[in-house]
């Protein structure tokens, strides 16, 4: 397999010495960019992209045109693991994914059964595949998965929540029903994380979007032990590459030196934690990713390139960090501002580097 012409994110993900800060933004490829809608008309919904490997190649090639990003991202969604288990995903207009079959009896959660990934999620590995050549090794592509308990929030509400008044009464009132669902869920992801750094994705991102809703007890027994787990069960090599692992947990500040134990390469930060603190917090151990606040990108180019440096210079000199926004990029936000905050990581972090 030939050289990748630019390693700098997996170099920062590995906390070796870049010249720069890499960057790349969640959720690059959607709503935002109207090639993307474009393309999604030629599917009849999101899942129909999802399973068409040359429609997905398209999607996750759109942001690199535009913008001098230093990775991709497999273009997917983090509940094709539960429509593998047979819940049943469709996407309702501005309503956000639901399923047909949600967990409601014990008996559906005692039935579920881990997917194969190379069989019940092949239109994934097929993506994988054709996005590498594509990709030309030009930059990485990372593959991804949710956390057991983000998946459980969606399988157990049937949709999205802002209360998770399901998954959580489960949590305090059969708790050893919802540890097998996670244990089902964590050895899903495992396999199918395993499947898609088999298939070429050199760095893989754990989404744990919705840990940060639990208390500090139940987010280490319910979300952070199940990561542990997949960190533990993956493939940390391929071709003779180390395949380097994020865990992202969104609202998980307050839990970070936890997170930096359980094996991880890097942790992925939301805005709502100063950096430079959390550098000191976990010290040498991991890398970290982010964090701009994704409403900045609402502001105009000035405005951004002030913030962007604040995010440097608390970040500070030395190597171990992958500039990104502490969430994905909103549907409402303008592609030329996404632009200039890709700019300006890329010209004001060289001072942040040795050379
Ligand atoms: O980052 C990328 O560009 C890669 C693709 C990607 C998508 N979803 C595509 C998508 C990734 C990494 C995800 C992860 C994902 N999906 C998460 C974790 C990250 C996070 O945002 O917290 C979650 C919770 C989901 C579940 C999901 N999928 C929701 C809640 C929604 C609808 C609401 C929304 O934010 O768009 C989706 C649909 C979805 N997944 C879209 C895209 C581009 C929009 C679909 C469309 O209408 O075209």
């Amino acid at each position: 397999m030939s050289k990748l012409k630019n390693d700098t994110f997996l170099r920062a993900l590995l906390r070796q010495s870049t010249e720069y800060t890499p960057v790349w933004m969640m959720r690059q490829a959607g709503r935002y960019l109207p090639e993307y809608l474009r393309t999604r008309t030629k599917a009849r919904d999101f899942m129909g992209l999802c399973k068409n490997p040359d429609l997905a190649t398209e999607a996750t090639l759109q942001p690199l045109a535009r913008f001098p990003l230093d990775a991709a991202i497999l273009f997917s969604d983090i509940l094709t693991i539960p429509d593998a288990m047979g819940l049943g995903l469709y996407f309702s207009t501005g309503e956000g994914p639901k399923f047909k079959r949600a967990l409601h009896h014990e008996k559906e959660i005692r039935n579920l059964i881990v997917p194969d990934p190379n069989v019940h999620l092949r239109y994934v590995m097929d993506a994988v595949s054709q996005i590498r050549k594509a990709l030309n090794n030009e930059v990485p592509l990372i593959g991804f998965a949710g956390s057991p308990f983000t998946l459980a929030c969606y399988m157990v509400e049937g949709r999205s929540s802002s209360d998770f008044i399901r998954v959580k009464t489960m949590l305090y009132q059969r708790p050893e029903l919802l540890h097998h669902i996670l244990d089902v869920n964590a050895r899903a992801v495992t396999a199918h994380l395993n499947a898609q750094i088999e298939a070429g994705a050199q760095a893989v991102m754990i989404f744990d979007s919705w840990g940060g809703a639990l208390s500090h007890a139940a987010y280490h027994e319910f979300s952070l032990a199940y990561m542990k787990q997949i960190v533990g069960g993956l493939k940390r090599e391929h071709d003779g590459k180390k395949v380097p692992c994020i865990v992202y947990t969104k609202g998980g500040g307050l839990w970070l030196e936890s997170i930096a134990a359980i094996g991880c390469d890097a942790i992925g930060l939301d805005w709502t934690i100063d950096i430079g603190e959390a550098r000191s917090l976990v010290g040498d151990k991991v890398a970290l990713q982010g964090n701009l606040d994704p409403a900045v990108l609402f502001s105009n180019p000035d405005t951004i390139r002030t913030e962007v440096d604040k995010v440097l210079l608390s970040c500070g000199k030395g190597s171990g960090h992958v500039f990104n926004l502490g969430h994905g990029i909103s549907q409402f936000t303008e592609p030329e501002n996404a632009a200039a905050m890709v700019t300006a990581v890329h010209e004001l972090s060289r001072k942040y580097h040795y050379s």
